[in-house]
């Protein structure tokens, strides 16, 4: 993080901790040719959280530039189409959308060299059930590997905190059951045609256990690395025996 970012008051938009691609990200890091393009860097939109019109249609193009990128890098790519501290960005979970991306994404993938790169595309817990099914359509058809389910909520489920009031994705435990809700019927739904990595709220053993009974094929962490440490892994892994 550079001076350029505090100064523009980054972190108070929640630039703190991204791991993964998402739209955006070239704007913020000269890497891919469609954000230079278009001018964002001389437009000074180092930064940007927002998607502008006509942005959504051409987000395929940055995707690729980045599966281009990191995939010579990565043992697998997540396509980040849900969070929702970049307004818009989860419409590209829309089936429309999703279809159109993960078609030239896919392509990207396929063109890196070496081992092959499995594709996830990380998902809402806030899809209704009918939405998720168009997302899990769309995902079947681009012969994507699996999905992430799932990303942070904007519900604020048993939260009476007066900070559930903050704008932004929820993480941790409030979002477990809705998580693991996603997780069942995107298992169920799938059938075994895709992976299915259990996320969201995620800090014990019997969560661990319970993602993998809804059908996760893996669990991810998040939050319970902040408040727990890293040797959290461990002790969820651990044999009770
Ligand atoms: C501070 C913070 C930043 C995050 N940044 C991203 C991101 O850039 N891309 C993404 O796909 N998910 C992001 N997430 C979502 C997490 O990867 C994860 O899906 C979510 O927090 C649910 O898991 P958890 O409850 O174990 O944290 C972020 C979450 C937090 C709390």
């Amino acid at each position: 993080m550079g001076r350029g970012e505090l100064e523009r008051d980054e972190l108070g938009r929640g630039e703190l901790g991204r791991g993964e691609l998402e739209r955006g990200e070239l704007e913020r890091g000269e890497l891919g040719r469609g954000a230079v393009e278009r001018g964002g860097l001389e437009r000074g939109a180092v930064g940007r959280e927002e998607l502008e019109r006509g942005e959504l249609e051409a987000a395929a193009e940055d995707y690729c530039a980045l599966v281009e990128t990191f995939g010579p890098l990565a043992d697998y790519l997540t396509i980040n189409v849900s969070s929702p501290n970049t307004l818009g960005l989860r419409r590209l979970q829309a089936r429309d959308h999703l279809e159109g991306l993960l078609s030239e994404v896919t392509r990207a993938r396929d063109l890196v060299t070496g081992p092959p790169r499995p594709l996830l595309v990380k998902l809402s817990p806030d899809l209704d059930p009918a939405e998720l099914e168009d997302a899990l359509a769309a995902v079947v058809r681009a012969g994507v590997e699996g999905v992430v389910a799932t990303n942070t909520t904007t519900a604020r489920p048993g939260v009476d905190s007066s900070l559930g009031a903050q704008p932004g994705g929820l993480s941790g435990a409030p979002l477990f059951p809705l998580a693991l809700e996603q997780v069942r019927r995107a298992a169920r739904w799938g059938g075994g045609r895709i992976a299915v990595i259990g996320c969201g709220g995620v800090s014990s053993r019997d969560q661990v256990q319970a993602m993998l009974d809804a059908g996760a094929d893996l669990v991810q962490l998040f939050t319970a690395l902040v408040y727990q440490g890293p040797r959290v892994v461990q002790s969820l892994l651990a044999r009770s025996d």
